[in-house]
């Protein structure tokens, strides 16, 4: 495998690092404490193509590929990780589908715009009862002649209260399981799209989800992303990419609370000398160095799979298995080095230690990913 990066992916990691270090890092810790959404950065980052960095340049991207969108994410999620988990959502599950499984005229109205990043996009799988289980879908969508009228609830939605559209999954045909899931992509302003209150959480609480749900919302026919019965495969294919978009953001979680311990750790002195030179500090920094490095060499194997048109289900599960799991022990590790200090609300490392925990529980527990990886291995 090819690992080394191009001119092009080089420079899109140093401008994002650049934006983070500027415009991120500095409000992070602000915006998590005030639960506010930062829509002034993420217009920046829009600015910088971050709305659908892989998405052609024809079809309003950044015409760039799903390693260099890998190392984007990182480097915002190090700045800060809602902004990361809001730009993730954007292009793995909003624009990613309808690049995929959209024709022109879906392409025309909700990628452009969305790619280019003048409006956001969110992803109604959730639902209350359909979480690790996402066939247990109950959202329904009746055919009456050349619209659906769809009725049911979606909760946990990484962006829904400042999403323009979602892609969304329904049951067209309750009595076939996963093969009467189907797909549509609906603007939020349409009639019937009711969104409750933001959720309040432990952690990324600068990224706003809530429960949506439908009422009687009308949707016309030609908003069906692919055929009626394809959604659970539209689904599953879009995490299959939306996890190294995660896989990313734990990274970039863990390197921040990695090199925060490391800084403190040559500062703070105990029995006379920096912490740093203690053999068990020195062990714990080089675990942590160890692990976010395995981290991204799993993430970007699952990212050059998905741009070379192969199939990386196992692959992507496995980064964010990884990924995620090693970003809660550096986050743990970091706060331990920091000690009374990292329990202080003063100190950054706490809220990437918030940060990390949803990492092994969005877009498929860690337990469903070890499902993903023992079927394809016992296939
Ligand atoms: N790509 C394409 N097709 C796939 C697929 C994939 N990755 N995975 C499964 N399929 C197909 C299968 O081939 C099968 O097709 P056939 O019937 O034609 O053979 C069909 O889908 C059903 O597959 P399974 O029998 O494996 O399905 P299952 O019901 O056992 O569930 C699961 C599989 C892996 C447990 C799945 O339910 C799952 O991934 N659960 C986790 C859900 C999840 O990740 N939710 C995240 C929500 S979004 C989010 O979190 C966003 C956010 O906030 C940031």
């Amino acid at each position: 495998m090819q690992i080394e990066l191009t001119e092009e992916q080089r420079l899109l990691r140093d401008t994002c690092r650049e934006f983070a270090e500027k415009e991120l890092r500095p409000n992070a810790k602000r915006w998590d404490r005030e639960h506010r959404f930062p829509a002034e950065a993420v217009g920046k980052a829009f600015e910088l193509g971050l709305g659908g960095v892989a998405v052609p340049s024809e079809w309003g991207g950044a015409g760039m590929d799903t390693v260099a969108y890998a190392l984007a994410i990182e480097e915002i999620s190090r700045g800060c990780a809602s902004v990361g988990v809001t730009l993730s959502v954007n292009n793995s599950l909003f624009c990613d589908p309808v690049f995929k499984y959209g024709n022109d005229q879906q392409k025309e109205r909700w990628l452009k715009p969305f790619a280019r990043g003048e409006k956001i996009g969110c992803f109604g799988l959730t639902e209350p009862q359909a979480g690790s289980d996402a066939a247990e879908q109950r959202t329904t969508a009746v055919r009456k002649g050349d619209r659906y009228l769809v009725n049911g609830t979606k909760n946990w939605i990484t962006n829904g209260p400042v999403a323009n559209a979602i892609v969304m999954f329904t049951m067209t045909d309750l009595s076939k399981g996963t093969k009467g899931i189907t797909a549509f992509v609906v603007d939020t302003d349409t009639p019937g799209f009711v969104r409750q209150k933001t959720d309040e959480k432990l952690g990324i609480c600068a990224s706003p989800s809530c429960t949506i749900f439908f009422d009687n919302l009308e949707v016309p026919a030609w908003q069906r992303l692919g055929a009626e019965g394809d959604g659970f495969k539209i689904a599953m294919s879009t995490l299959d990419g939306g996890r190294i978009g995660i896989a990313a953001q734990a990274i970039g979680i863990g390197r921040a609370a990695f090199e925060e311990a490391r800084d403190y750790a040559k500062l703070r002195k105990t029995f006379d000398v920096p912490i740093a030179q203690h053999q068990a500090i020195q062990f714990m920094l080089a675990d942590m160095a160890t692990e976010l490095e395995a981290a991204r060499l799993l993430t970007l194997r699952a990212a050059a799979m998905k741009d070379q048109g192969l199939r990386h289900t196992r692959e992507s599960a496995m980064a964010k298995l990884y990924a995620s799991e090693a970003a809660n022990r550096v986050a743990d590790k970091a706060l331990q080095i920091h000690g009374g200090m990292g329990y202080s609300k003063e100190m950054d490392v706490e809220r990437h230690f918030r940060d990390a925990r949803i990492t092994e529980i969005y877009e498929g527990t860690s337990e469903i990913q070890r499902l993903v990886i023992s079927n394809a291995l016992l296939k």
